[in-house]
C-alpha cells in the first residue's frame, strides 16, 4: 500500500504538532455526510437542549427544597416542588431516549454511505494499486475503521454534545448562584484540561498504532484463508497460525498500551476534578458557617460544580475516542484521496454504432509499475485487421497476456500507442473500451452467484434463452444441467465447485455472451481434456468467426485456427507467419512445436498436439 503510506508519511511530517483543531481535521471530510440529514441533527440538538435544560433545573429545585421544604407552613409548596421535579424528570427522560435515537442512527446513516462510498471508490481504482494494495488490508479499512467512525459520530458525538451542553450550562448557573465560588473553580479549570489535551496525542499515536497492526493481521489471515489447501498441502498450519498468533499479540499490546494510556487519563481527570470540586466546597462552607451564604444556595452550588465537572470528565474520556476516530477517518480519506490512473478523458471519443475491430500496437513499450527494471514489452508493433484471427504464440513470460491487460487498458503503456480502429485507447472512455471487447481469461474468476449469473455477470438485463444458447456454444449446458439445480446451481464459496476446465467454459459462454467486436482468449482451453477441448475448440470456430479474436494459444489445435501466428520471446515480436511458413522457417516457434509434438508422442498424444506447456494449465 505504498501510495498511502506515503500519504501518511506526509501528513504526519506535515503536522509535527497536533492542537484541537488539527486532531479533528481528519473528521472535516466526513460533515458533508452528516450535514446530508440536517432534519435528523436539527431534532438531536433540540433534545439535547431540552435535556440539558431540564438536568440543570434540579438543582435550583433542590435548592428551594432546602431553604423552605423541610418547615411545616409550607408544605404546599413542598408538593409543587415535588410535583415539578418529576415533570422535569419526565422531560428528561424522553429528551434523553429522543437524543440518543437521532444522533445513534446518524451515526449509523453516515458510516453506511461512507462505507458504500468507499467501495465504490474502491472498484474505481487501477491494476497498479491493486498490484500493491494488499486486500485485507482494504477490507479492515471498509468495515474496521468505518466502526470506529461509527462510534464518533454515533456514540461520542451524542456524549461529547450533551457534556459541552451540560458543562456551559454549568457554568452559567454556578456564575448565577454564587460569582465568588464560580470564579474560584474556574481557576482549577485550566489544571485540568491542559494534562488531558496533551495526552490525547499520545493515545491517539497508540490508537492508530493498533488500528494498523489489526489491519495487517487481517490482511495475513485474508491470503491465507483464501489459500487454505495449499497452507494444510505444505503442512503450513501450525507455522501460519503461530505467526497470525503473534500479529494478534502485538494487536493486543498495541491495544492494551493506548488502553493504559485512555486509564491513566481518565483516574488523572477524576482526581483533580473531584479535589477542585471538595477544595471549593470547603471554601463555601466555610461561607455558610459564617451565615453569609443560606445552605440550600450551598446546595444549589455545590450540585453545579457536580455537573460541571463531570460532564469535563466524561469529555474527557471521549476525546480520545473521538482522537481514535480522527486516525481512523485520516485512513479512510487516504484511500479516498489515491486517484486512479486510468480515466475516461474529460471529452472521450463516443463509441461508433459498430466497432470494426481493427487493432494496432505502433511501437509499444511497458513495464509494470511494481518492476520498473524489468520492460514486458518491447517496441512492440503489430495490426489486426478486422475479423482477423490471430494467434500469440510464445514462451512463458513473453509478454502474451500483458499484451491483453494493455488492450483492456488496465495499464497505460509507457511509449508508443495503441488504436482501436484508430482511436488512441486513452481518447476512450474505458467503459466503451471495455463493451467493445470480450476476453476468456487463463485463470477465470467463478463469483458467489448462480451458474446463469455467472455466466451474465455484467450483463443483468440477458434473458435466460441467450445465457443457455450461450452456455451451449461453449460446451457447458451438459454439466450445467447436471449440477443439482442447474442454472441456479449456486456457485463458488458457499456452493459447487467446479473444474478447471469447466470453469474455462463457463468464462467461455461469458465471453460469447458478451457478443463483443473483439474477442481476447487468454489459453482459454488450457485446462480442458482432449476431447471437451475439441468440443470447445468447434465453438470458438464459431464464435471466432465475423469477430476480429486473438488468441493466447500453446496447443496446436488453436494456432491451426489461426489466420496469423505472431510469436513473442521477452516482450519482442520475434516471428511471424502461418504454422507452414513459421514451421519451415526453423526458428522459435518450430522449436517449440517440435518440443511439443515429441512430448506428446511419447504420451500417446498425437491427436491432440499441445503446442508449448510446459507448466501445465497456468503460466
Ligand atoms: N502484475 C504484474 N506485475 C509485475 N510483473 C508482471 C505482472 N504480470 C506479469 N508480469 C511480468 O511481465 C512479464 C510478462 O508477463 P505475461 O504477459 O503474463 O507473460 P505470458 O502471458 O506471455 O506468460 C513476465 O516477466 C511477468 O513476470
Ligand atoms: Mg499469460
Amino acid at each position: 500500500m505504498s501510495q498511502i503510506q506515503a500519504a501518511d508519511a506526509v501528513a504526519s511530517a506535515n503536522a509535527p504538532k497536533r492542537r484541537f483543531g488539527e486532531t479533528l481535521a481528519p473528521l472535516r471530510p466526513l460533515l458533508p455526510y452528516a450535514l446530508r440529514y440536517k432534519r435528523t441533527i436539527l431534532l438531536a440538538f433540540a433534545a439535547l437542549l431540552l435535556a440539558s435544560g431540564a438536568t440543570l433545573t434540579l438543582p435550583a429545585a433542590v435548592r428551594g427544597m432546602i431553604d423552605h421544604g423541610f418547615s411545616a407552613e409550607s408544605a404546599g409548596t413542598v408538593n409543587a416542588y415535588f410535583g415539578a421535579m418529576v415533570a422535569v424528570a419526565a422531560t428528561l427522560a424522553l429528551a434523553s431516549a429522543s437524543r440518543y435515537y437521532f444522533v445513534m442512527t446518524l451515526g449509523e446513516r453516515v458510516v453506511a454511505d461512507l462505507r458504500a462510498d468507499l467501495f465504490q471508490h474502491l472498484t474505481a481504482l487501477d491494476s497498479a494499486f491493486y498490484d500493491t494494495a494488499k486486500t485485507g488490508e482494504l477490507l479492515s479499512r471498509l468495515t474496521a475503521d468505518t466502526t470506529l467512525l461509527k462510534s464518533a459520530f454515533g456514540s461520542s458525538a451524542s456524549i461529547a454534545l450533551r457534556n459541552m451542553f451540560m458543562f456551559v450550562g454549568a457554568v452559567v448557573m454556578m456564575f448565577a448562584t454564587s460569582p465568588k465560588l464560580a470564579g474560584l473553580a474556574l481557576a482549577a479549570i485550566p489544571v485540568i484540561v491542559l494534562p488531558l489535551i496533551a495526552s490525547g496525542r499520545g493515545v491517539r499515536r497508540r490508537s492508530k498504532h493498533a488500528q494498523d497492526t489489526l489491519a495487517q493481521a487481517a490482511a495475513y489471515a485474508g491470503e491465507n484463508l483464501a489459500a487454505v489447501r495449499a497452507m494444510q498441502a505444505n503442512g503450513a498450519q501450525a507455522a501460519t497460525v503461530a505467526r497470525f498468533k503473534r500479529a494478534v499479540e502485538s494487536a493486543y499490546e498495541a491495544a492494551q498500551a493506548a488502553t493504559l494510556m485512555r486509564a491513566f487519563v481518565t483516574a488523572g481527570a477524576i482526581l483533580v476534578v473531584f479535589t477542585s470540586v471538595v477544595a471549593v466546597l470547603w471554601l463555601g462552607a466555610q461561607d455558610v458557617l459564617a451565615g453569609r451564604i443560606s445552605s440550600g444556595l450551598l446546595s444549589q452550588f455545590v450540585l453545579y460544580a457536580v455537573l460541571g465537572a463531570s460532564s469535563l470528565g466524561e469529555l474527557s474520556s471521549v476525546w480520545s475516542e473521538v482522537t481514535a476516530a480522527a486516525g481512523a477517518a485520516s485512513r479512510i480519506a487516504d484511500i479516498l484521496a489515491v486517484r486512479p490512473k486510468i480515466v475516461a478523458p474529460s471529452h472521450p471519443t463516443p463509441p461508433p454504432a459498430r466497432w470494426e475491430g481493427r487493432i494496432s500496437f505502433e511501437h509499444v513499450s511497458f513495464a509494470y509499475p511494481t518492476a520498473l527494471e524489468r520492460p514486458a514489452l518491447r517496441d512492440l508493433s503489430f495490426s489486426i485487421a478486422p475479423g482477423e484471427r490471430v494467434a500469440l504464440v510464445g514462451p512463458s513470460g513473453a509478454g502474451k497476456s500483458t499484451v491483453f491487460a494493455l488492450l483492456l487498458r488496465f495499464y497505460d503503456v509507457d511509449k508508443g500507442a495503441i488504436a482501436l480502429d484508430g482511436v488512441d485507447l486513452r481518447a476512450l472512455d474505458p467503459l466503451d473500451l471495455r463493451r467493445a471487447i470480450a476476453l476468456a481469461p487463463q485463470d477465470p474468476v467463478i463469483f458467489g452467484l448462480s451458474v446463469a449469473e455467472n455466466i451474465a455477470y455484467g450483463r443483468e438485463s440477458a434473458s435466460r434463452e441467450a445465457i443457455i444458447a450461450a452456455a451451449k456454444r461453449a460446451q457447458a449446458h451438459d454439466f450445467i444441467e447436471a449440477l443439482s439445480q442447474g442454472y441456479d446451481t449456486l456457485l463458488g464459496e458457499r456452493g459447487v465447485t467446479l473444474s478447471g476446465g469447466q470453469r474455462q467454459r463457463l468464462a467461455i459462454a461469458r465471453a460469447i455472451l458478451a457478443d463483443a467486436p473483439v474477442l481476447l482468449l487468454d489459453e482459454a482451453t488450457s485446462a480442458l481434456d482432449a476431447e471437451n477441448e475439441a468440443a470447445v475448440q468447434r465453438a470458438l470456430h464459431d464464435v471466432m468467426t465475423g469477430r476480429t479474436s486473438i488468441v493466447i494459444a500453446h496447443r496446436l489445435a488453436t494456432v491451426l485456427e489461426a489466420d496469423r501466428i505472431i510469436v513473442l520471446d521477452e516482450g519482442r515480436i520475434v516471428e511471424e507467419g502461418t504454422h507452414a511458413t513459421l514451421s519451415a522457417a526453423g526458428g522459435l516457434y518450430a522449436r517449440l512445436a517440435k518440443l511439443q509434438f515429441d512430448t506428446e508422442r511419447a504420451f500417446g498424444l498425437e491427436a491432440e498436439p499441445v503446442l508449448y506447456s510446459p507448466h501445465g494449465a497456468g503460466d
